[in-house]
């Protein structure tokens, strides 16, 4: 995390509960990519996680849980900067000060919170209105780069860069301004039971969701189950919205191209090319889950891991959050 030659990349990610398909494909197996190319500091958002009800022996498990699984996804903490946000004090302390260089406009344009808030109508705390605040925070307390996000963040990264700007040109260049970074597996992983949805550990289907935990049984009778279509040919083309998630599934994970796929179920049944797909994904997962189970089982380890990338991260961060207290006029404490 100290080379300086190299780009910043930023990431967070909320623990509810164990991550999806969708999410490791389309997000975290990345991650682990990045770090020899940049420096990367990923956290776990626990203080985004509670804008919405949640229960506490089940938030605390669920963000050791995520904490296991980033590294059990290959990220290396001698390489990266892995940590708990709750642990840094500098993301609420920044986000205060943000708080106040943010127009409430701007955050009621916020589809999430449109949306949020018409879901959980019984508590539109402010949190979750000023969440995206947070989320800047996060992001310029480091002064990152990039920032890898998918579709549903990117206008909160767009506020996030709007932001930064606004305060660069109040108080004198400061932050960077944040790119996002866009990957190129663009893989966005659909729901098996309907698949022009995003696959969502929500749905109260639980077929149509794989998560990174599930064990191969259990993977491979969910993709036997999966929605397909009449005709019977394993080929990606307009229309075939079952067999094309299918086939960005597979493709993803056995790194085969759409052609090959194709000539390898010329003349075999949906049925076998579902087997085949639900094979491929659990051994694709098998190593992560081995690793996640051999750490989620060593509390000291996982401990050790947490308070040194916390420690090293509010030291990086407080850098430049006394740069900005000083920008704002906050007298220096002795
Ligand atoms: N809001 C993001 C999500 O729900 C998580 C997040 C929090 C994040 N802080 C971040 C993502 C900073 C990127 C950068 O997915």
């Amino acid at each position: 995390m100290s080379e300086p030659e190299k780009k910043l990349i930023f990431s967070g990610i909320q623990p509810s509960g164990t991550f999806t398909l969708g999410n490791y494909i389309g997000a975290i197996r990345n991650w682990s990519t990045y770090q020899d190319d940049y420096n990367c500091i990923y956290c776990v958002v626990d203080m985004h996680a509670i804008t919405v009800r949640q229960e506490p022996a089940k938030l605390r498990k669920n963000t050791l849980e995520a904490y296991a699984l980033l590294l059990a996804s290959g990220i290396d903490p001698e390489k990266s900067l892995l940590f708990i946000q709750s642990h840094v004090r500098t993301h609420a302390e920044l986000s205060w000060i943000l708080n106040c260089t943010t127009q409430f406009g701007e955050l009621s344009r916020m589809t999430q919170f449109k949306d949020k808030s018409a879901r959980y109508s019984g508590d539109v705390n402010a949190g979750l209105f000023t969440y995206p605040v947070l989320m800047a925070a996060d992001i310029l307390a480091y002064n990152a780069d990039f920032v890898p996000v998918g579709a549903d963040q990117k206008q909160h990264l767009e506020l996030a860069r709007n932001v930064a700007q606004r305060f660069n040109q109040r108080y004198s260049e400061t932050f960077t301004i944040p790119e996002p970074l866009i990957t190129k597996v663009g893989a966005r992983v659909m729901s098996l039971q309907d698949p022009t949805k995003k696959m969502s550990k929500s749905d109260d289907n639980p077929n149509a969701c794989i998560l990174v935990l599930d064990d191969r049984d259990t993977i491979i009778r969910k993709f036997k189950r999966a929605v397909t279509d009449s005709d019977a040919e394993v080929c990606y083309r307009e229309g075939k919205d079952g067999i094309n998630n299918l086939m960005t599934i597979y493709s993803s994970v056995t790194g085969k191209s759409y052609d090959d796929i194709t000539s390898e179920f010329s003349g075999k049944g949906y049925g076998d090319f579902k087997i085949a797909v639900g094979e491929a994904v659990a051994d694709s997962l098998k190593p992560l889950q081995d690793e996640f189970s051999r750490l989620i089982g060593d509390k000291a380890y996982l401990k050790e891991c947490y308070t040194k990338g916390a420690e090293a991260a509010e030291r990086y961060s407080q850098r430049i959050l006394k740069k900005v207290q000083r920008k704002v006029g906050f007298v220096e404490k002795g």
